[in-house]
């Protein structure tokens, strides 16, 4: 009986150790995929001060809204960071902004806000830019969460 038991614990032991062993052979295989980047992840890193970038907003705001569907003077900019130019729907945008075949990365959007009219020529949009890198950080930040 004795002998039994201590040969089950025995065996029980092996059955853990194998189990365990088969766990870390097993991790890294695991923790792989995790380490491969998501897609969303592979888009640059969003710096900036979103609570600052929604005072800088208020400059835009007299043309566009953050409400999805609804279009002004501008398109709404609801989820803009990330979509391509011009495809808000219901919005009747410059041809020079349909030909641009930009998409709004945070490095476009800056570029873009530094000086509308010299990255998209004949853009219809009527802002001189903003000058300061902080603003258009701190608004491009705000618009990534809205
Ligand atoms: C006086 C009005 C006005 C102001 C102010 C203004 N915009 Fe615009 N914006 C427009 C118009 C009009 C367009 C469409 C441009 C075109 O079709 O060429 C536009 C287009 C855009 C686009 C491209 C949208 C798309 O779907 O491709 C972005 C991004 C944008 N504006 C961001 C901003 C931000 C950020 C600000 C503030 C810092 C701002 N705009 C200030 C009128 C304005």
């Amino acid at each position: 009986m004795t002998l039994v038991r201590s040969t089950f614990i025995a065996n029980a032991a092996a059955a853990l150790f194998v189990t365990a062993g088969l766990a870390l052979a097993a991790a890294p295989a695991c923790a792989a995929p995790k380490a491969k980047p998501k897609p969303k992840a592979a888009a640059p890193a969003i710096a900036g001060d979103p609570v600052h970038g929604q005072t800088v907003f208020a400059q835009c705001k007299v043309c566009h809204s953050l409400d999805a569907g609804k279009n002004g003077v501008g398109p709404s900019l609801r989820n803009i960071v990330g979509t391509k130019a011009a495809a808000v729907p219901g919005y009747t945008f410059s041809a020079a902004m349909q030909k641009s075949g930009l998409t709004w990365t945070p490095p476009t959007l800056s570029d873009f806000l530094t000086a509308p009219a010299r990255k998209v020529p004949g853009t219809k949009m009527p802002f001189a830019g903003l000058s300061n890198p902080k603003d258009r950080e701190d608004v491009i930040a705000y618009l990534a969460k809205n």
